[in-house]
């Protein structure tokens, strides 16, 4: 295939080094948790931009942001483009951003090119995707959808024991919750422009991944209690140390996981609070959360009743307490087909190289799904690295999926 030389992209460059400085942490890591004072200024940076390219912006009762790219038929429902801009502590300057202001760009491309859409071309940009505020992935996209009701978001909490409510206030975001949700048809189509966070592509040399399934992922808190003490005075028999116990469940999740019979299925733990958190304290008392995730649900599920198989083990063998709580568990995503079909010749059109592939990160196109037709286009990222702060997409690489994404939309919005 050989490639058409992409149109310049020097601006989103520059636009893209610009958001990864607005950080609560010091650059090059980028630390962006849902309304904090970085994700607000990011917020007023990134509505800028679509403003000054002549798109009509709005915000929800939470902060999903809407920028329109009026068609020529503004009856006809329009199609979605985006992702988010909220990033983890300790993250990097691509995961999400790339759809993002990727997603402004392509528009961009196609108002410099003449291009009139007969659809409106509608950007999003979701509230907190990244579960760190609130424990749950996709807040934005997952109430658009009413897989979280109102009543269920209210019950949230961040670790100070802040909810939604307080949180959204202080932000500026006010209006009922009820109104977020979106009814099905709202949007046409919905394409999501992101960096693989794998190495698959970059590995195998291909330009771009068209996205069939997004996996579908699952958290379980699992709280061990056990009984504190003197790390010396007391000894080793008849302890309930409830780190210990929390080891092996997380040895547990891991060999269930592993062994699943399909590498598609992983699992994590990537919380684990220790109480009282002394080094000479016996702890009385952890917390894990897991992450468990598959493109296939029933497998992802066996994974989960192992877990909780484990933990009515442990409990019975060490004399603890072990409680569980299922976070969520969102079965996997398939990708629309038509959308696919317009990608392939998207990409064919403009010479790059694609495979069809799964994702198995998490995104906000899984809860799209619910109200539109979705699929998602992949961009390598260096080593497959993502959620860290060295994580890198080339200039080329970004080019090819926005241009790709921009022809897309041309189709899609005909
Ligand atoms: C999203 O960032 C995920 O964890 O997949
Ligand atoms: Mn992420
Ligand atoms: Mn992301």
């Amino acid at each position: 295939m050989s490639k058409k030389p992409n149109l310049p992209i020097d601006r989103l460059l520059s636009e893209l080094g610009s958001l990864a400085q607005i950080s609560a942490a010091e650059p090059p890591v980028v630390t962006r948790v849902v309304f904090s004072e970085a994700d607000l200024r990011a917020r007023a940076y990134v509505k800028g931009l679509c403003s000054a390219a002549g798109l009509t912006v709005h915000e929800d009762a939470i902060g999903n942001t809407f920028a329109r790219w009026q068609g020529s038929d503004p009856d006809l429902a329009p199609v979605g483009t985006g992702s988010h801009i909220d990033a983890i502590p300790n993250a990097g300057s691509y995961d999400g951003t790339v759809g993002a202001l990727g997603g402004l760009e392509a528009i961009r491309v196609l108002q410099r090119l003449g291009f009139s859409p007969r659809r409106s071309i509608e950007l999003v940009i979701f509230t907190a995707e990244e579960p760190t505020c609130f424990g749950i992935g996709c807040l934005g996209s997952r109430m658009m959808a009413k897989i979280l009701t109102p009543s269920q978001a209210l019950i949230l909490r961040d670790k100070e024991g802040r909810g939604l409510e307080e949180l959204r206030a202080q932000a500026g975001f006010v209006g009922s919750l009820e109104s977020v949700a979106l009814p099905a048809g709202r949007f046409h189509q919905f394409v999501e422009l992101h960096i693989e966070q794998g190495p698959m592509l970059e590995h195998e040399g291909i330009d771009l991944g068209l996205v069939t399934h997004i996996a579908g992922p699952a958290s379980m808190r699992v709280v061990i209690e056990g009984e504190g003490g003197h790390a010396g005075g007391k000894l080793m028999p008849g302890r309930k140390d409830a780190l210990a116990a929390a080891a092996e469940l997380i040895l547990v999740l891991e060999a269930a996981a592993k062994s699943s019979g399909s590498t598609d299925t992983v699992g994590t733990v990537g919380v684990c609070e220790v109480f009282p958190g002394a080094v000479n304290s016996i702890p009385s008392r952890v917390r894990l959360e897991t992450d468990i995730r598959d493109t296939d649900g029933a497998r992802r599920d066996r994974v989960l009743d192992t877990l909780r198989a484990a933990c009515a083990d442990v409990s019975a063998r060490r004399g603890v307490t072990v409680t569980t709580e299922l976070v969520n568990a969102d079965p996997p995503t398939i990708c629309d087909t038509e959308i696919l079909a317009a990608m392939e010749t998207a990409a064919a059109e403009a010479g790059r190289t694609y495979k069809k592939m799964a994702a198995h990160a998490y995104h906000d196109s899984s809860f799209m799904a619910v109200i539109a037709p979705v699929a998602m286009l992949f961009i390598p990222c260096r080593g497959g690295v993502s959620h860290r702060p060295d994580e890198y997409a080339s200039p080329e690489w970004i080019a090819g999926g926005v241009h790709v994404l921009a022809r897309t939309l041309a189709r899609l919005a005909s």
